[in-house]
């Protein structure tokens, strides 16, 4: 009993492959980002910006961020209730079955068979398969949780959960669709509300996939890497309990000016504005958790991650309910502004917090207690912070100008610019956002070289399970 330890072997194997996914997702970002600049990259059928946009989507969300959700939240579950995964056969099923779901998306997009329905793309019998891994990752966790040998659970637990519970029912709903072949179906929903049944999994799929599962990330590894208590315990339970009720009802901000009635744009309208109080509490109670540890930023690389990821959080969490006013949506929706605003949030919060946790859980597992370099991790860091600031600053631009050229008219009424010109004057910023790109997947493989070099030539290691004590592990 005493000499038992925690099941890593899972967490690693996530691991591993968050960075390698990460890889992968970015060179296909970097890719469709060329071809708007460079349209004669798109040579071949299954090479189309129209067949990889929605590859890049799925890699970078599912199997980069999936990845890395499965095996912090494996991490942070076996720490924090002081116990070893349960049901272990299960857990390895959800890393092959989830290592088999991308496989089939990274076949299956590029061949062209989709449901049309975005982030949510791929056909009916992957979407089984979905369902079958997820229903395991939640027997796995929660059993896990069941089977503490602590009486709290803390509240990263709490997100991670949320967050498990949230996309199976997201999942079930949206993706409910009739089969007309094996590889082609049809939503089961028709008109506006098949739309309103997409964009509420969609920006669900948001607020669930890409930020409450991230905040369980959060709230275990800032608090580890600063060396300081969660800055307040009280706020973290407010801001979970008020974060999953209001996001479920600011779906139709996706939605504006179409033909769903008024008063449900308006209620995701003031859902939206209503998210910016717990989105902000949660980064205040993040950041704040540096208070005495502030100097450690200096120094270390790995919480330079962390914290920048949690203003980057702060800010894509500002700029969404501004967009989600419908003046402010009048000029930003259909343009690279919207582009702009996903990758402050899947590029600033999401990778960079996903990339402090992977280098503080990465040597770990490996029984050390550093990366092979702090110094790489340091460029890592500069060059991904520059990278993000040359693409969203670029949208920003690009999009803005434009929604003004757009909707500029002329006396008589005609519009001043043909659509043709208004991609014309966008493509130095595309390029600029080309270089962003390539920047930050230059830091990726950077990561990856540290990774190889960290667990070359060592042993795969599994620490002893804590005895059951106050304290969170
Ligand atoms: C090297 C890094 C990346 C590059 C160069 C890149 C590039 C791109 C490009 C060119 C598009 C299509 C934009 C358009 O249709 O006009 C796109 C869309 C998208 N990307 Fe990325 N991306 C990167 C990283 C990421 C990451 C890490 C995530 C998520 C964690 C992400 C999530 C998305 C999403 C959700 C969309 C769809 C946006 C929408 O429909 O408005 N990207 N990306
Ligand atoms: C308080 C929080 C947030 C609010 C209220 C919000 C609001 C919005 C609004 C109004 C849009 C534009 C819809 C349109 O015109 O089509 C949008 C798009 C989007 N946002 Fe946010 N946002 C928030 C946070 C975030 C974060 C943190 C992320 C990423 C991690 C994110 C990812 C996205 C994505 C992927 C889209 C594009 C959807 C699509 O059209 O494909 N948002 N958001």
């Amino acid at each position: 009993m005493q000499s038992q330890t925690y099941n890593y072997k899972v967490v690693r194997q996530f691991a591993i492959m968050t960075v390698v996914w990460g890889i992968v997702g970015m060179l296909v970002g970097v890719i469709v980002a060329a071809q708007l600049v460079w349209p004669e990259l798109n040579f071949a059928e299954w090479l189309h910006f129209g067949r990889l946009r929605p590859l890049h989507t799925n890699a970078v969300i599912f199997a980069f961020g999936g990845c890395a959700l499965f095996s912090t939240s494996y991490y942070v579950v076996q720490r924090t209730c002081h116990t070893r995964l349960f049901a272990p056969g299960l857990a390895a099923f959800t890393f092959w079955g989830w290592q088999l779901v991308i496989l089939l998306a990274v076949i299956t997009l590029p061949l062209g068979f989709t449901s049309g329905k975005e982030y949510a793309e791929l056909e009916w019998p992957i979407d089984i398969l979905i369902t079958v891994v997820w229903v395991s990752y939640a027997v796995v966790f929660f059993g896990t949780i069941a089977t503490r040998k602590t009486t709290h659970i803390y509240v990263a637990n709490w997100f991670y959960g949320a967050f498990i519970l949230t996309v199976a029912l997201l999942h079930l709903v949206n993706s409910a669709e009739i089969p007309v072949s094996l590889t082609k179906s049809y939503s089961a929903y028709a008109g506006v509300q098949d739309a309103m049944i997409q964009w509420w999994y969609g920006h669900n799929a948001v607020g669930f996939f890409l930020t409450a599962g991230f905040l369980g990330m959060m709230y275990y590894f800032v608090p580890k890497q600063a060396g300081r208590p969660v800055y307040s315990y009280r706020l973290s339970v407010v801001h979970f309990w008020a974060l999953i009720f209001t996001y479920m009802w600011a779906g139709p901000h996706h939605l504006h000016y179409t033909a769903l009635p008024d008063w449900t744009q308006s209620v995701g309208m003031v859902f939206s504005l209503i998210l910016l109080a717990p989105s902000w509490g949660g980064m205040i109670n993040g950041i704040m958790t540096l208070s005495g540890a502030w100097h450690k930023l200096r120094t270390d690389p790995i919480l330079k991650f962390l914290v920048t990821s949690l203003s980057f959080y702060g800010m894509s969490t500002f700029e969404g309910p501004m967009m989600s006013i419908k003046t402010v949506n009048a000029l930003s929706h259909y343009t690279d502004w919207t582009v702009g605003h996903v990758h402050s949030g899947a590029l600033g919060w999401v990778a960079m917090v996903s990339i402090g946790a992977m280098y503080y859980l990465i040597p770990r597992m490996y029984g050390k207690t550093e990366m092979y370099s702090t110094k790489l991790i340091t460029t890592h860091f500069w060059i991904a912070t520059i990278g993000i600031v040359l693409y969203i600053a670029s949208l920003w631009i690009s999009g803005v100008m434009q929604g003004l050229m757009w909707r500029a008219t002329n006396p008589d009424g005609t519009l001043t610019y043909s659509f043709v010109e208004s991609v014309k004057a966008s493509y130095p910023f595309w390029t600029i956002r080309v270089v962003g790109g390539v920047l930050f997947l230059t830091g990726m493989l950077i990561m990856f070289y540290n990774m190889v070099k960290t667990i070359s030539g060592q042993k795969a290691y599994d620490a002893p399970v804590l005895a059951p004590a106050g304290a969170h592990a």
